[in-house]
């Protein structure tokens, strides 16, 4: 299993949350990332992610994900899957197929009156009506804040009962539960390894780090899985 954060994107010029240059440096996350504050404020959450929307549907994959890609075509010892935080699209834009987005999509929207997700490339405001229910005013990107529940857990933990090989890349480990899966893959058997700029607060569950850029590192680690494999 494959564990991606914002790092993976940040060589497509997609900033990172935690970073300097990072997505919250001009926003508070209580005002734009919690499902208090899309009640309290719609209309303030809606221009936060219409104005993020764009630069994140025209940004194109880089290195790290097409290696995914060539791992996942050519690896014989295994299905790779795909595990993401990001809520871009730079996965399946490069080919990665088996992607589990347990954060969400930027290009979706999620009705709270009914639950039906539809595909947003546009701006969704609070005018928005649902296509299934037709009640205006309730739909919210379909993006997981704090305080709501991660999505495809189910599949999420199955895999991670069963996996064998646990990478994760360009992630810092600050939230939960994402933060755990390393622990749990390493209890149920598997192998760790992580990429990043610098080892992060959970490098006690990996069993390698790889330091570097991912765009760099991770093509080069490909390479020697496919020789092993
Ligand atoms: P963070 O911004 O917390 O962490 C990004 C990590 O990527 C850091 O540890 C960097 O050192 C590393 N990094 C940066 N550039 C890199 C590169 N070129 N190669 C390798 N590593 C690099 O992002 P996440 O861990 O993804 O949730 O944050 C988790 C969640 O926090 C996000 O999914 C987001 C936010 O709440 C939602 O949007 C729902």
């Amino acid at each position: 299993m494959i564990l991606s954060g914002a790092g993976i994107s940040a060589e497509s010029g997609i900033p990172t949350f935690r970073d300097s240059d990072g997505l919250w440096n001009n926003h508070r996350i209580e005002d734009v990332a919690t499902i208090e504050a899309y009640y309290r404020n719609p209309e303030m959450v809606h221009d936060f992610y219409n104005e993020l929307k764009p630069d994140l549907l025209k940004a194109e994959p880089n290195p790290a994900h097409l290696a995914i890609t060539r791992l996942q075509n050519e690896y014989k010892n295994g299905t790779v899957s795909v595990v993401t935080q990001n809520v871009d699209l730079l996965h399946e834009k490069a080919g990665n197929r088996n992607v589990y987005h347990i954060h969400g999509r930027i290009d979706e929207a999620v009705c709270m009156n009914c639950g039906q997700v539809m595909t947003a490339k546009g701006e969704v405001t609070t005018e928005t009506v649902c296509p299934q229910c037709g009640v205006p005013a309730m739909m919210k990107p379909n993006i997981v804040f704090f305080g709501e529940n991660l999505l495809r857990m189910n599949e999420v933990d199955a895999l991670l009962d069963k996996c064998r090989l646990f990478i994760a890349v360009g992630t810092s480990g600050a939230v939960y539960p994402a933060n755990t899966f390393a622990r749990t893959a390493k209890y149920h058997g598997a192998d760790t390894i992580e990429f990043n700029l610098h080892t992060t607060v959970n490098n006690r569950d990996f069993d390698r780090h790889v330091i570097g850029k991912a765009g760099e590192t991770l093509p080069i680690y490909v390479d020697e899985l496919l020789k092993e494999s």
